[in-house]
């Protein structure tokens, strides 16, 4: 299994997503400063990784107190989340899991609990989340793969020779590297191709952190999983070519509505897939639907520093002065969306119905 994050007796340490796929290497958070750190940098990314590395950081800042009881540690505790939930904006699953972790904080004052009971169970906890996220995206990928539509002798998405495979497109990367493993749009092929299904995936490169052409890329060719590297501007022509039978992305917030904030140029994808008859699904936990937010308007996007479009490898690729938007999600509407896979199931339009016959009142 991909080590996006991991736990160990020194502190979090992260996989390097921002040295993908040429080195290998990684980050030890020691402090949960450490861990807000390495969300801002994007060394750890993904809405699901993100928001148990904020647990985690939350566990380390417990651990690392200098407070002498739960209820001296009560105003830091307040200031490591706060500092969690300054760093990224968009991707709901991070305040998921520090409101989580205030309610379980609240519940331990309440029962009087000590301050080295508190450490222990905020840490259980942190492992608790990490280890639903895996068996979430197992869940959702088993339920994914049964909507990827079949091949046939019509499709041959890498040439002649492999008639009845599928191409499935995707964008950004919404697999291990972006969970605690297995991912939510890639556990959705994953689950397939553990199924004996012929897939091959064209990763969008995803401009400008290209966690298209770096991470996903880097993720499925370890599994061995035939992968196409295409520039985001390739998608239309490939849909139109035939070459296309599906799209699943992940999301980073979904709204009550169904309408879903996730990686910039998602919505442009949602459109060339409705325009050509392609199937357009979402994959994502249960922790990234957000009741709270009535609609996609209401999401807050991101934008991230000017430098990510500027430049590329410390290379200036655009003129002195120049303007520049760096908006890193967008939202693509619920109509666009043909499903969204969650390891309860399946949702279908109109989703603030589905989402109620799920059982989804309140988090
Ligand atoms: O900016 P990033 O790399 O954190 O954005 C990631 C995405 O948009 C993913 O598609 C999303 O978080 C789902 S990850 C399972």
């Amino acid at each position: 299994m991909i080590p996006t994050l991991a736990w160990t007796p020194e502190g979090v340490r992260f996989l390097d997503q921002t040295r993908l796929p040429l080195e290998e290497s990684y980050v030890l958070a020691t402090t949960y400063e450490q861990v807000a750190d390495v969300i801002v940098t994007m060394v750890v990314r993904g809405a699901p990784a993100i928001g148990v590395s904020a647990a985690y950081g939350v566990a380390l800042g417990a651990l690392r107190t200098k407070a002498a009881t739960a209820r001296e540690f009560a105003p830091e505790f307040d200031q490591i989340c706060a500092r969690l939930a300054g760093t990224r904006p968009t991707a709901v699953n991070l305040f998921w899991a520090l409101d989580r972790m205030k309610r379980l904080f609240a519940r331990l004052l309440a029962s009087g609990a000590t301050l080295s009971q508190v450490k222990e169970k905020i840490l259980d906890e942190a492992h608790a989340m990490y280890e639903e996220d895996i068996q979430a995206c197992k869940a959702m990928g088993a339920f994914g793969a049964a909507l990827l539509p079949r091949g046939d002798s019509r499709t041959a998405a890498g040439g002649d020779s492999s008639a009845g495979t599928i191409g499935v497109l995707t964008h950004c990367n919404a697999g291990a590297l972006a969970t605690c493993g297995y991912g939510t749009a890639l556990g959705v092929i994953r689950s397939a191709v553990e199924q004996g299904r012929r897939i091959h995936v064209f990763a969008d490169e995803t401009r400008p952190f290209l966690q298209g052409a770096r991470l996903t890329a880097w993720e499925l060719m370890a599994d061995h999983i035939p992968t196409t590297v295409i520039c985001d501007n390739m998608a239309a022509s490939l849909m139109r070519a035939g070459q296309i039978q599906a799209v699943v992305v992940g999301a980073d917030r979904i709204a009550a509505n169904g309408d879903t904030a996730n990686k910039i140029g998602t919505y442009n994808v949602a459109i060339l897939a409705k325009e050509h008859g392609i199937p357009f699904f979402v994959a994502a936990p249960w922790s990234t639907i957000d009741l709270a937010t009535a609609t996609g308007e209401a999401i807050p996007i991101e934008e991230r520093p000017a430098i990510e479009v500027t430049h590329h490898g410390g290379k200036q690729l655009t003129p002195n002065g120049v303007g520049i938007r760096n908006p890193a999600f967008d939202v693509t509407p619920a109509s666009y969306i043909t499903a969204i896979v969650t390891e309860r199931g399946v949702l279908r339009a109109p989703y603030g119905e589905s989402l109620r016959a799920m059982g989804l009142v309140a988090k």
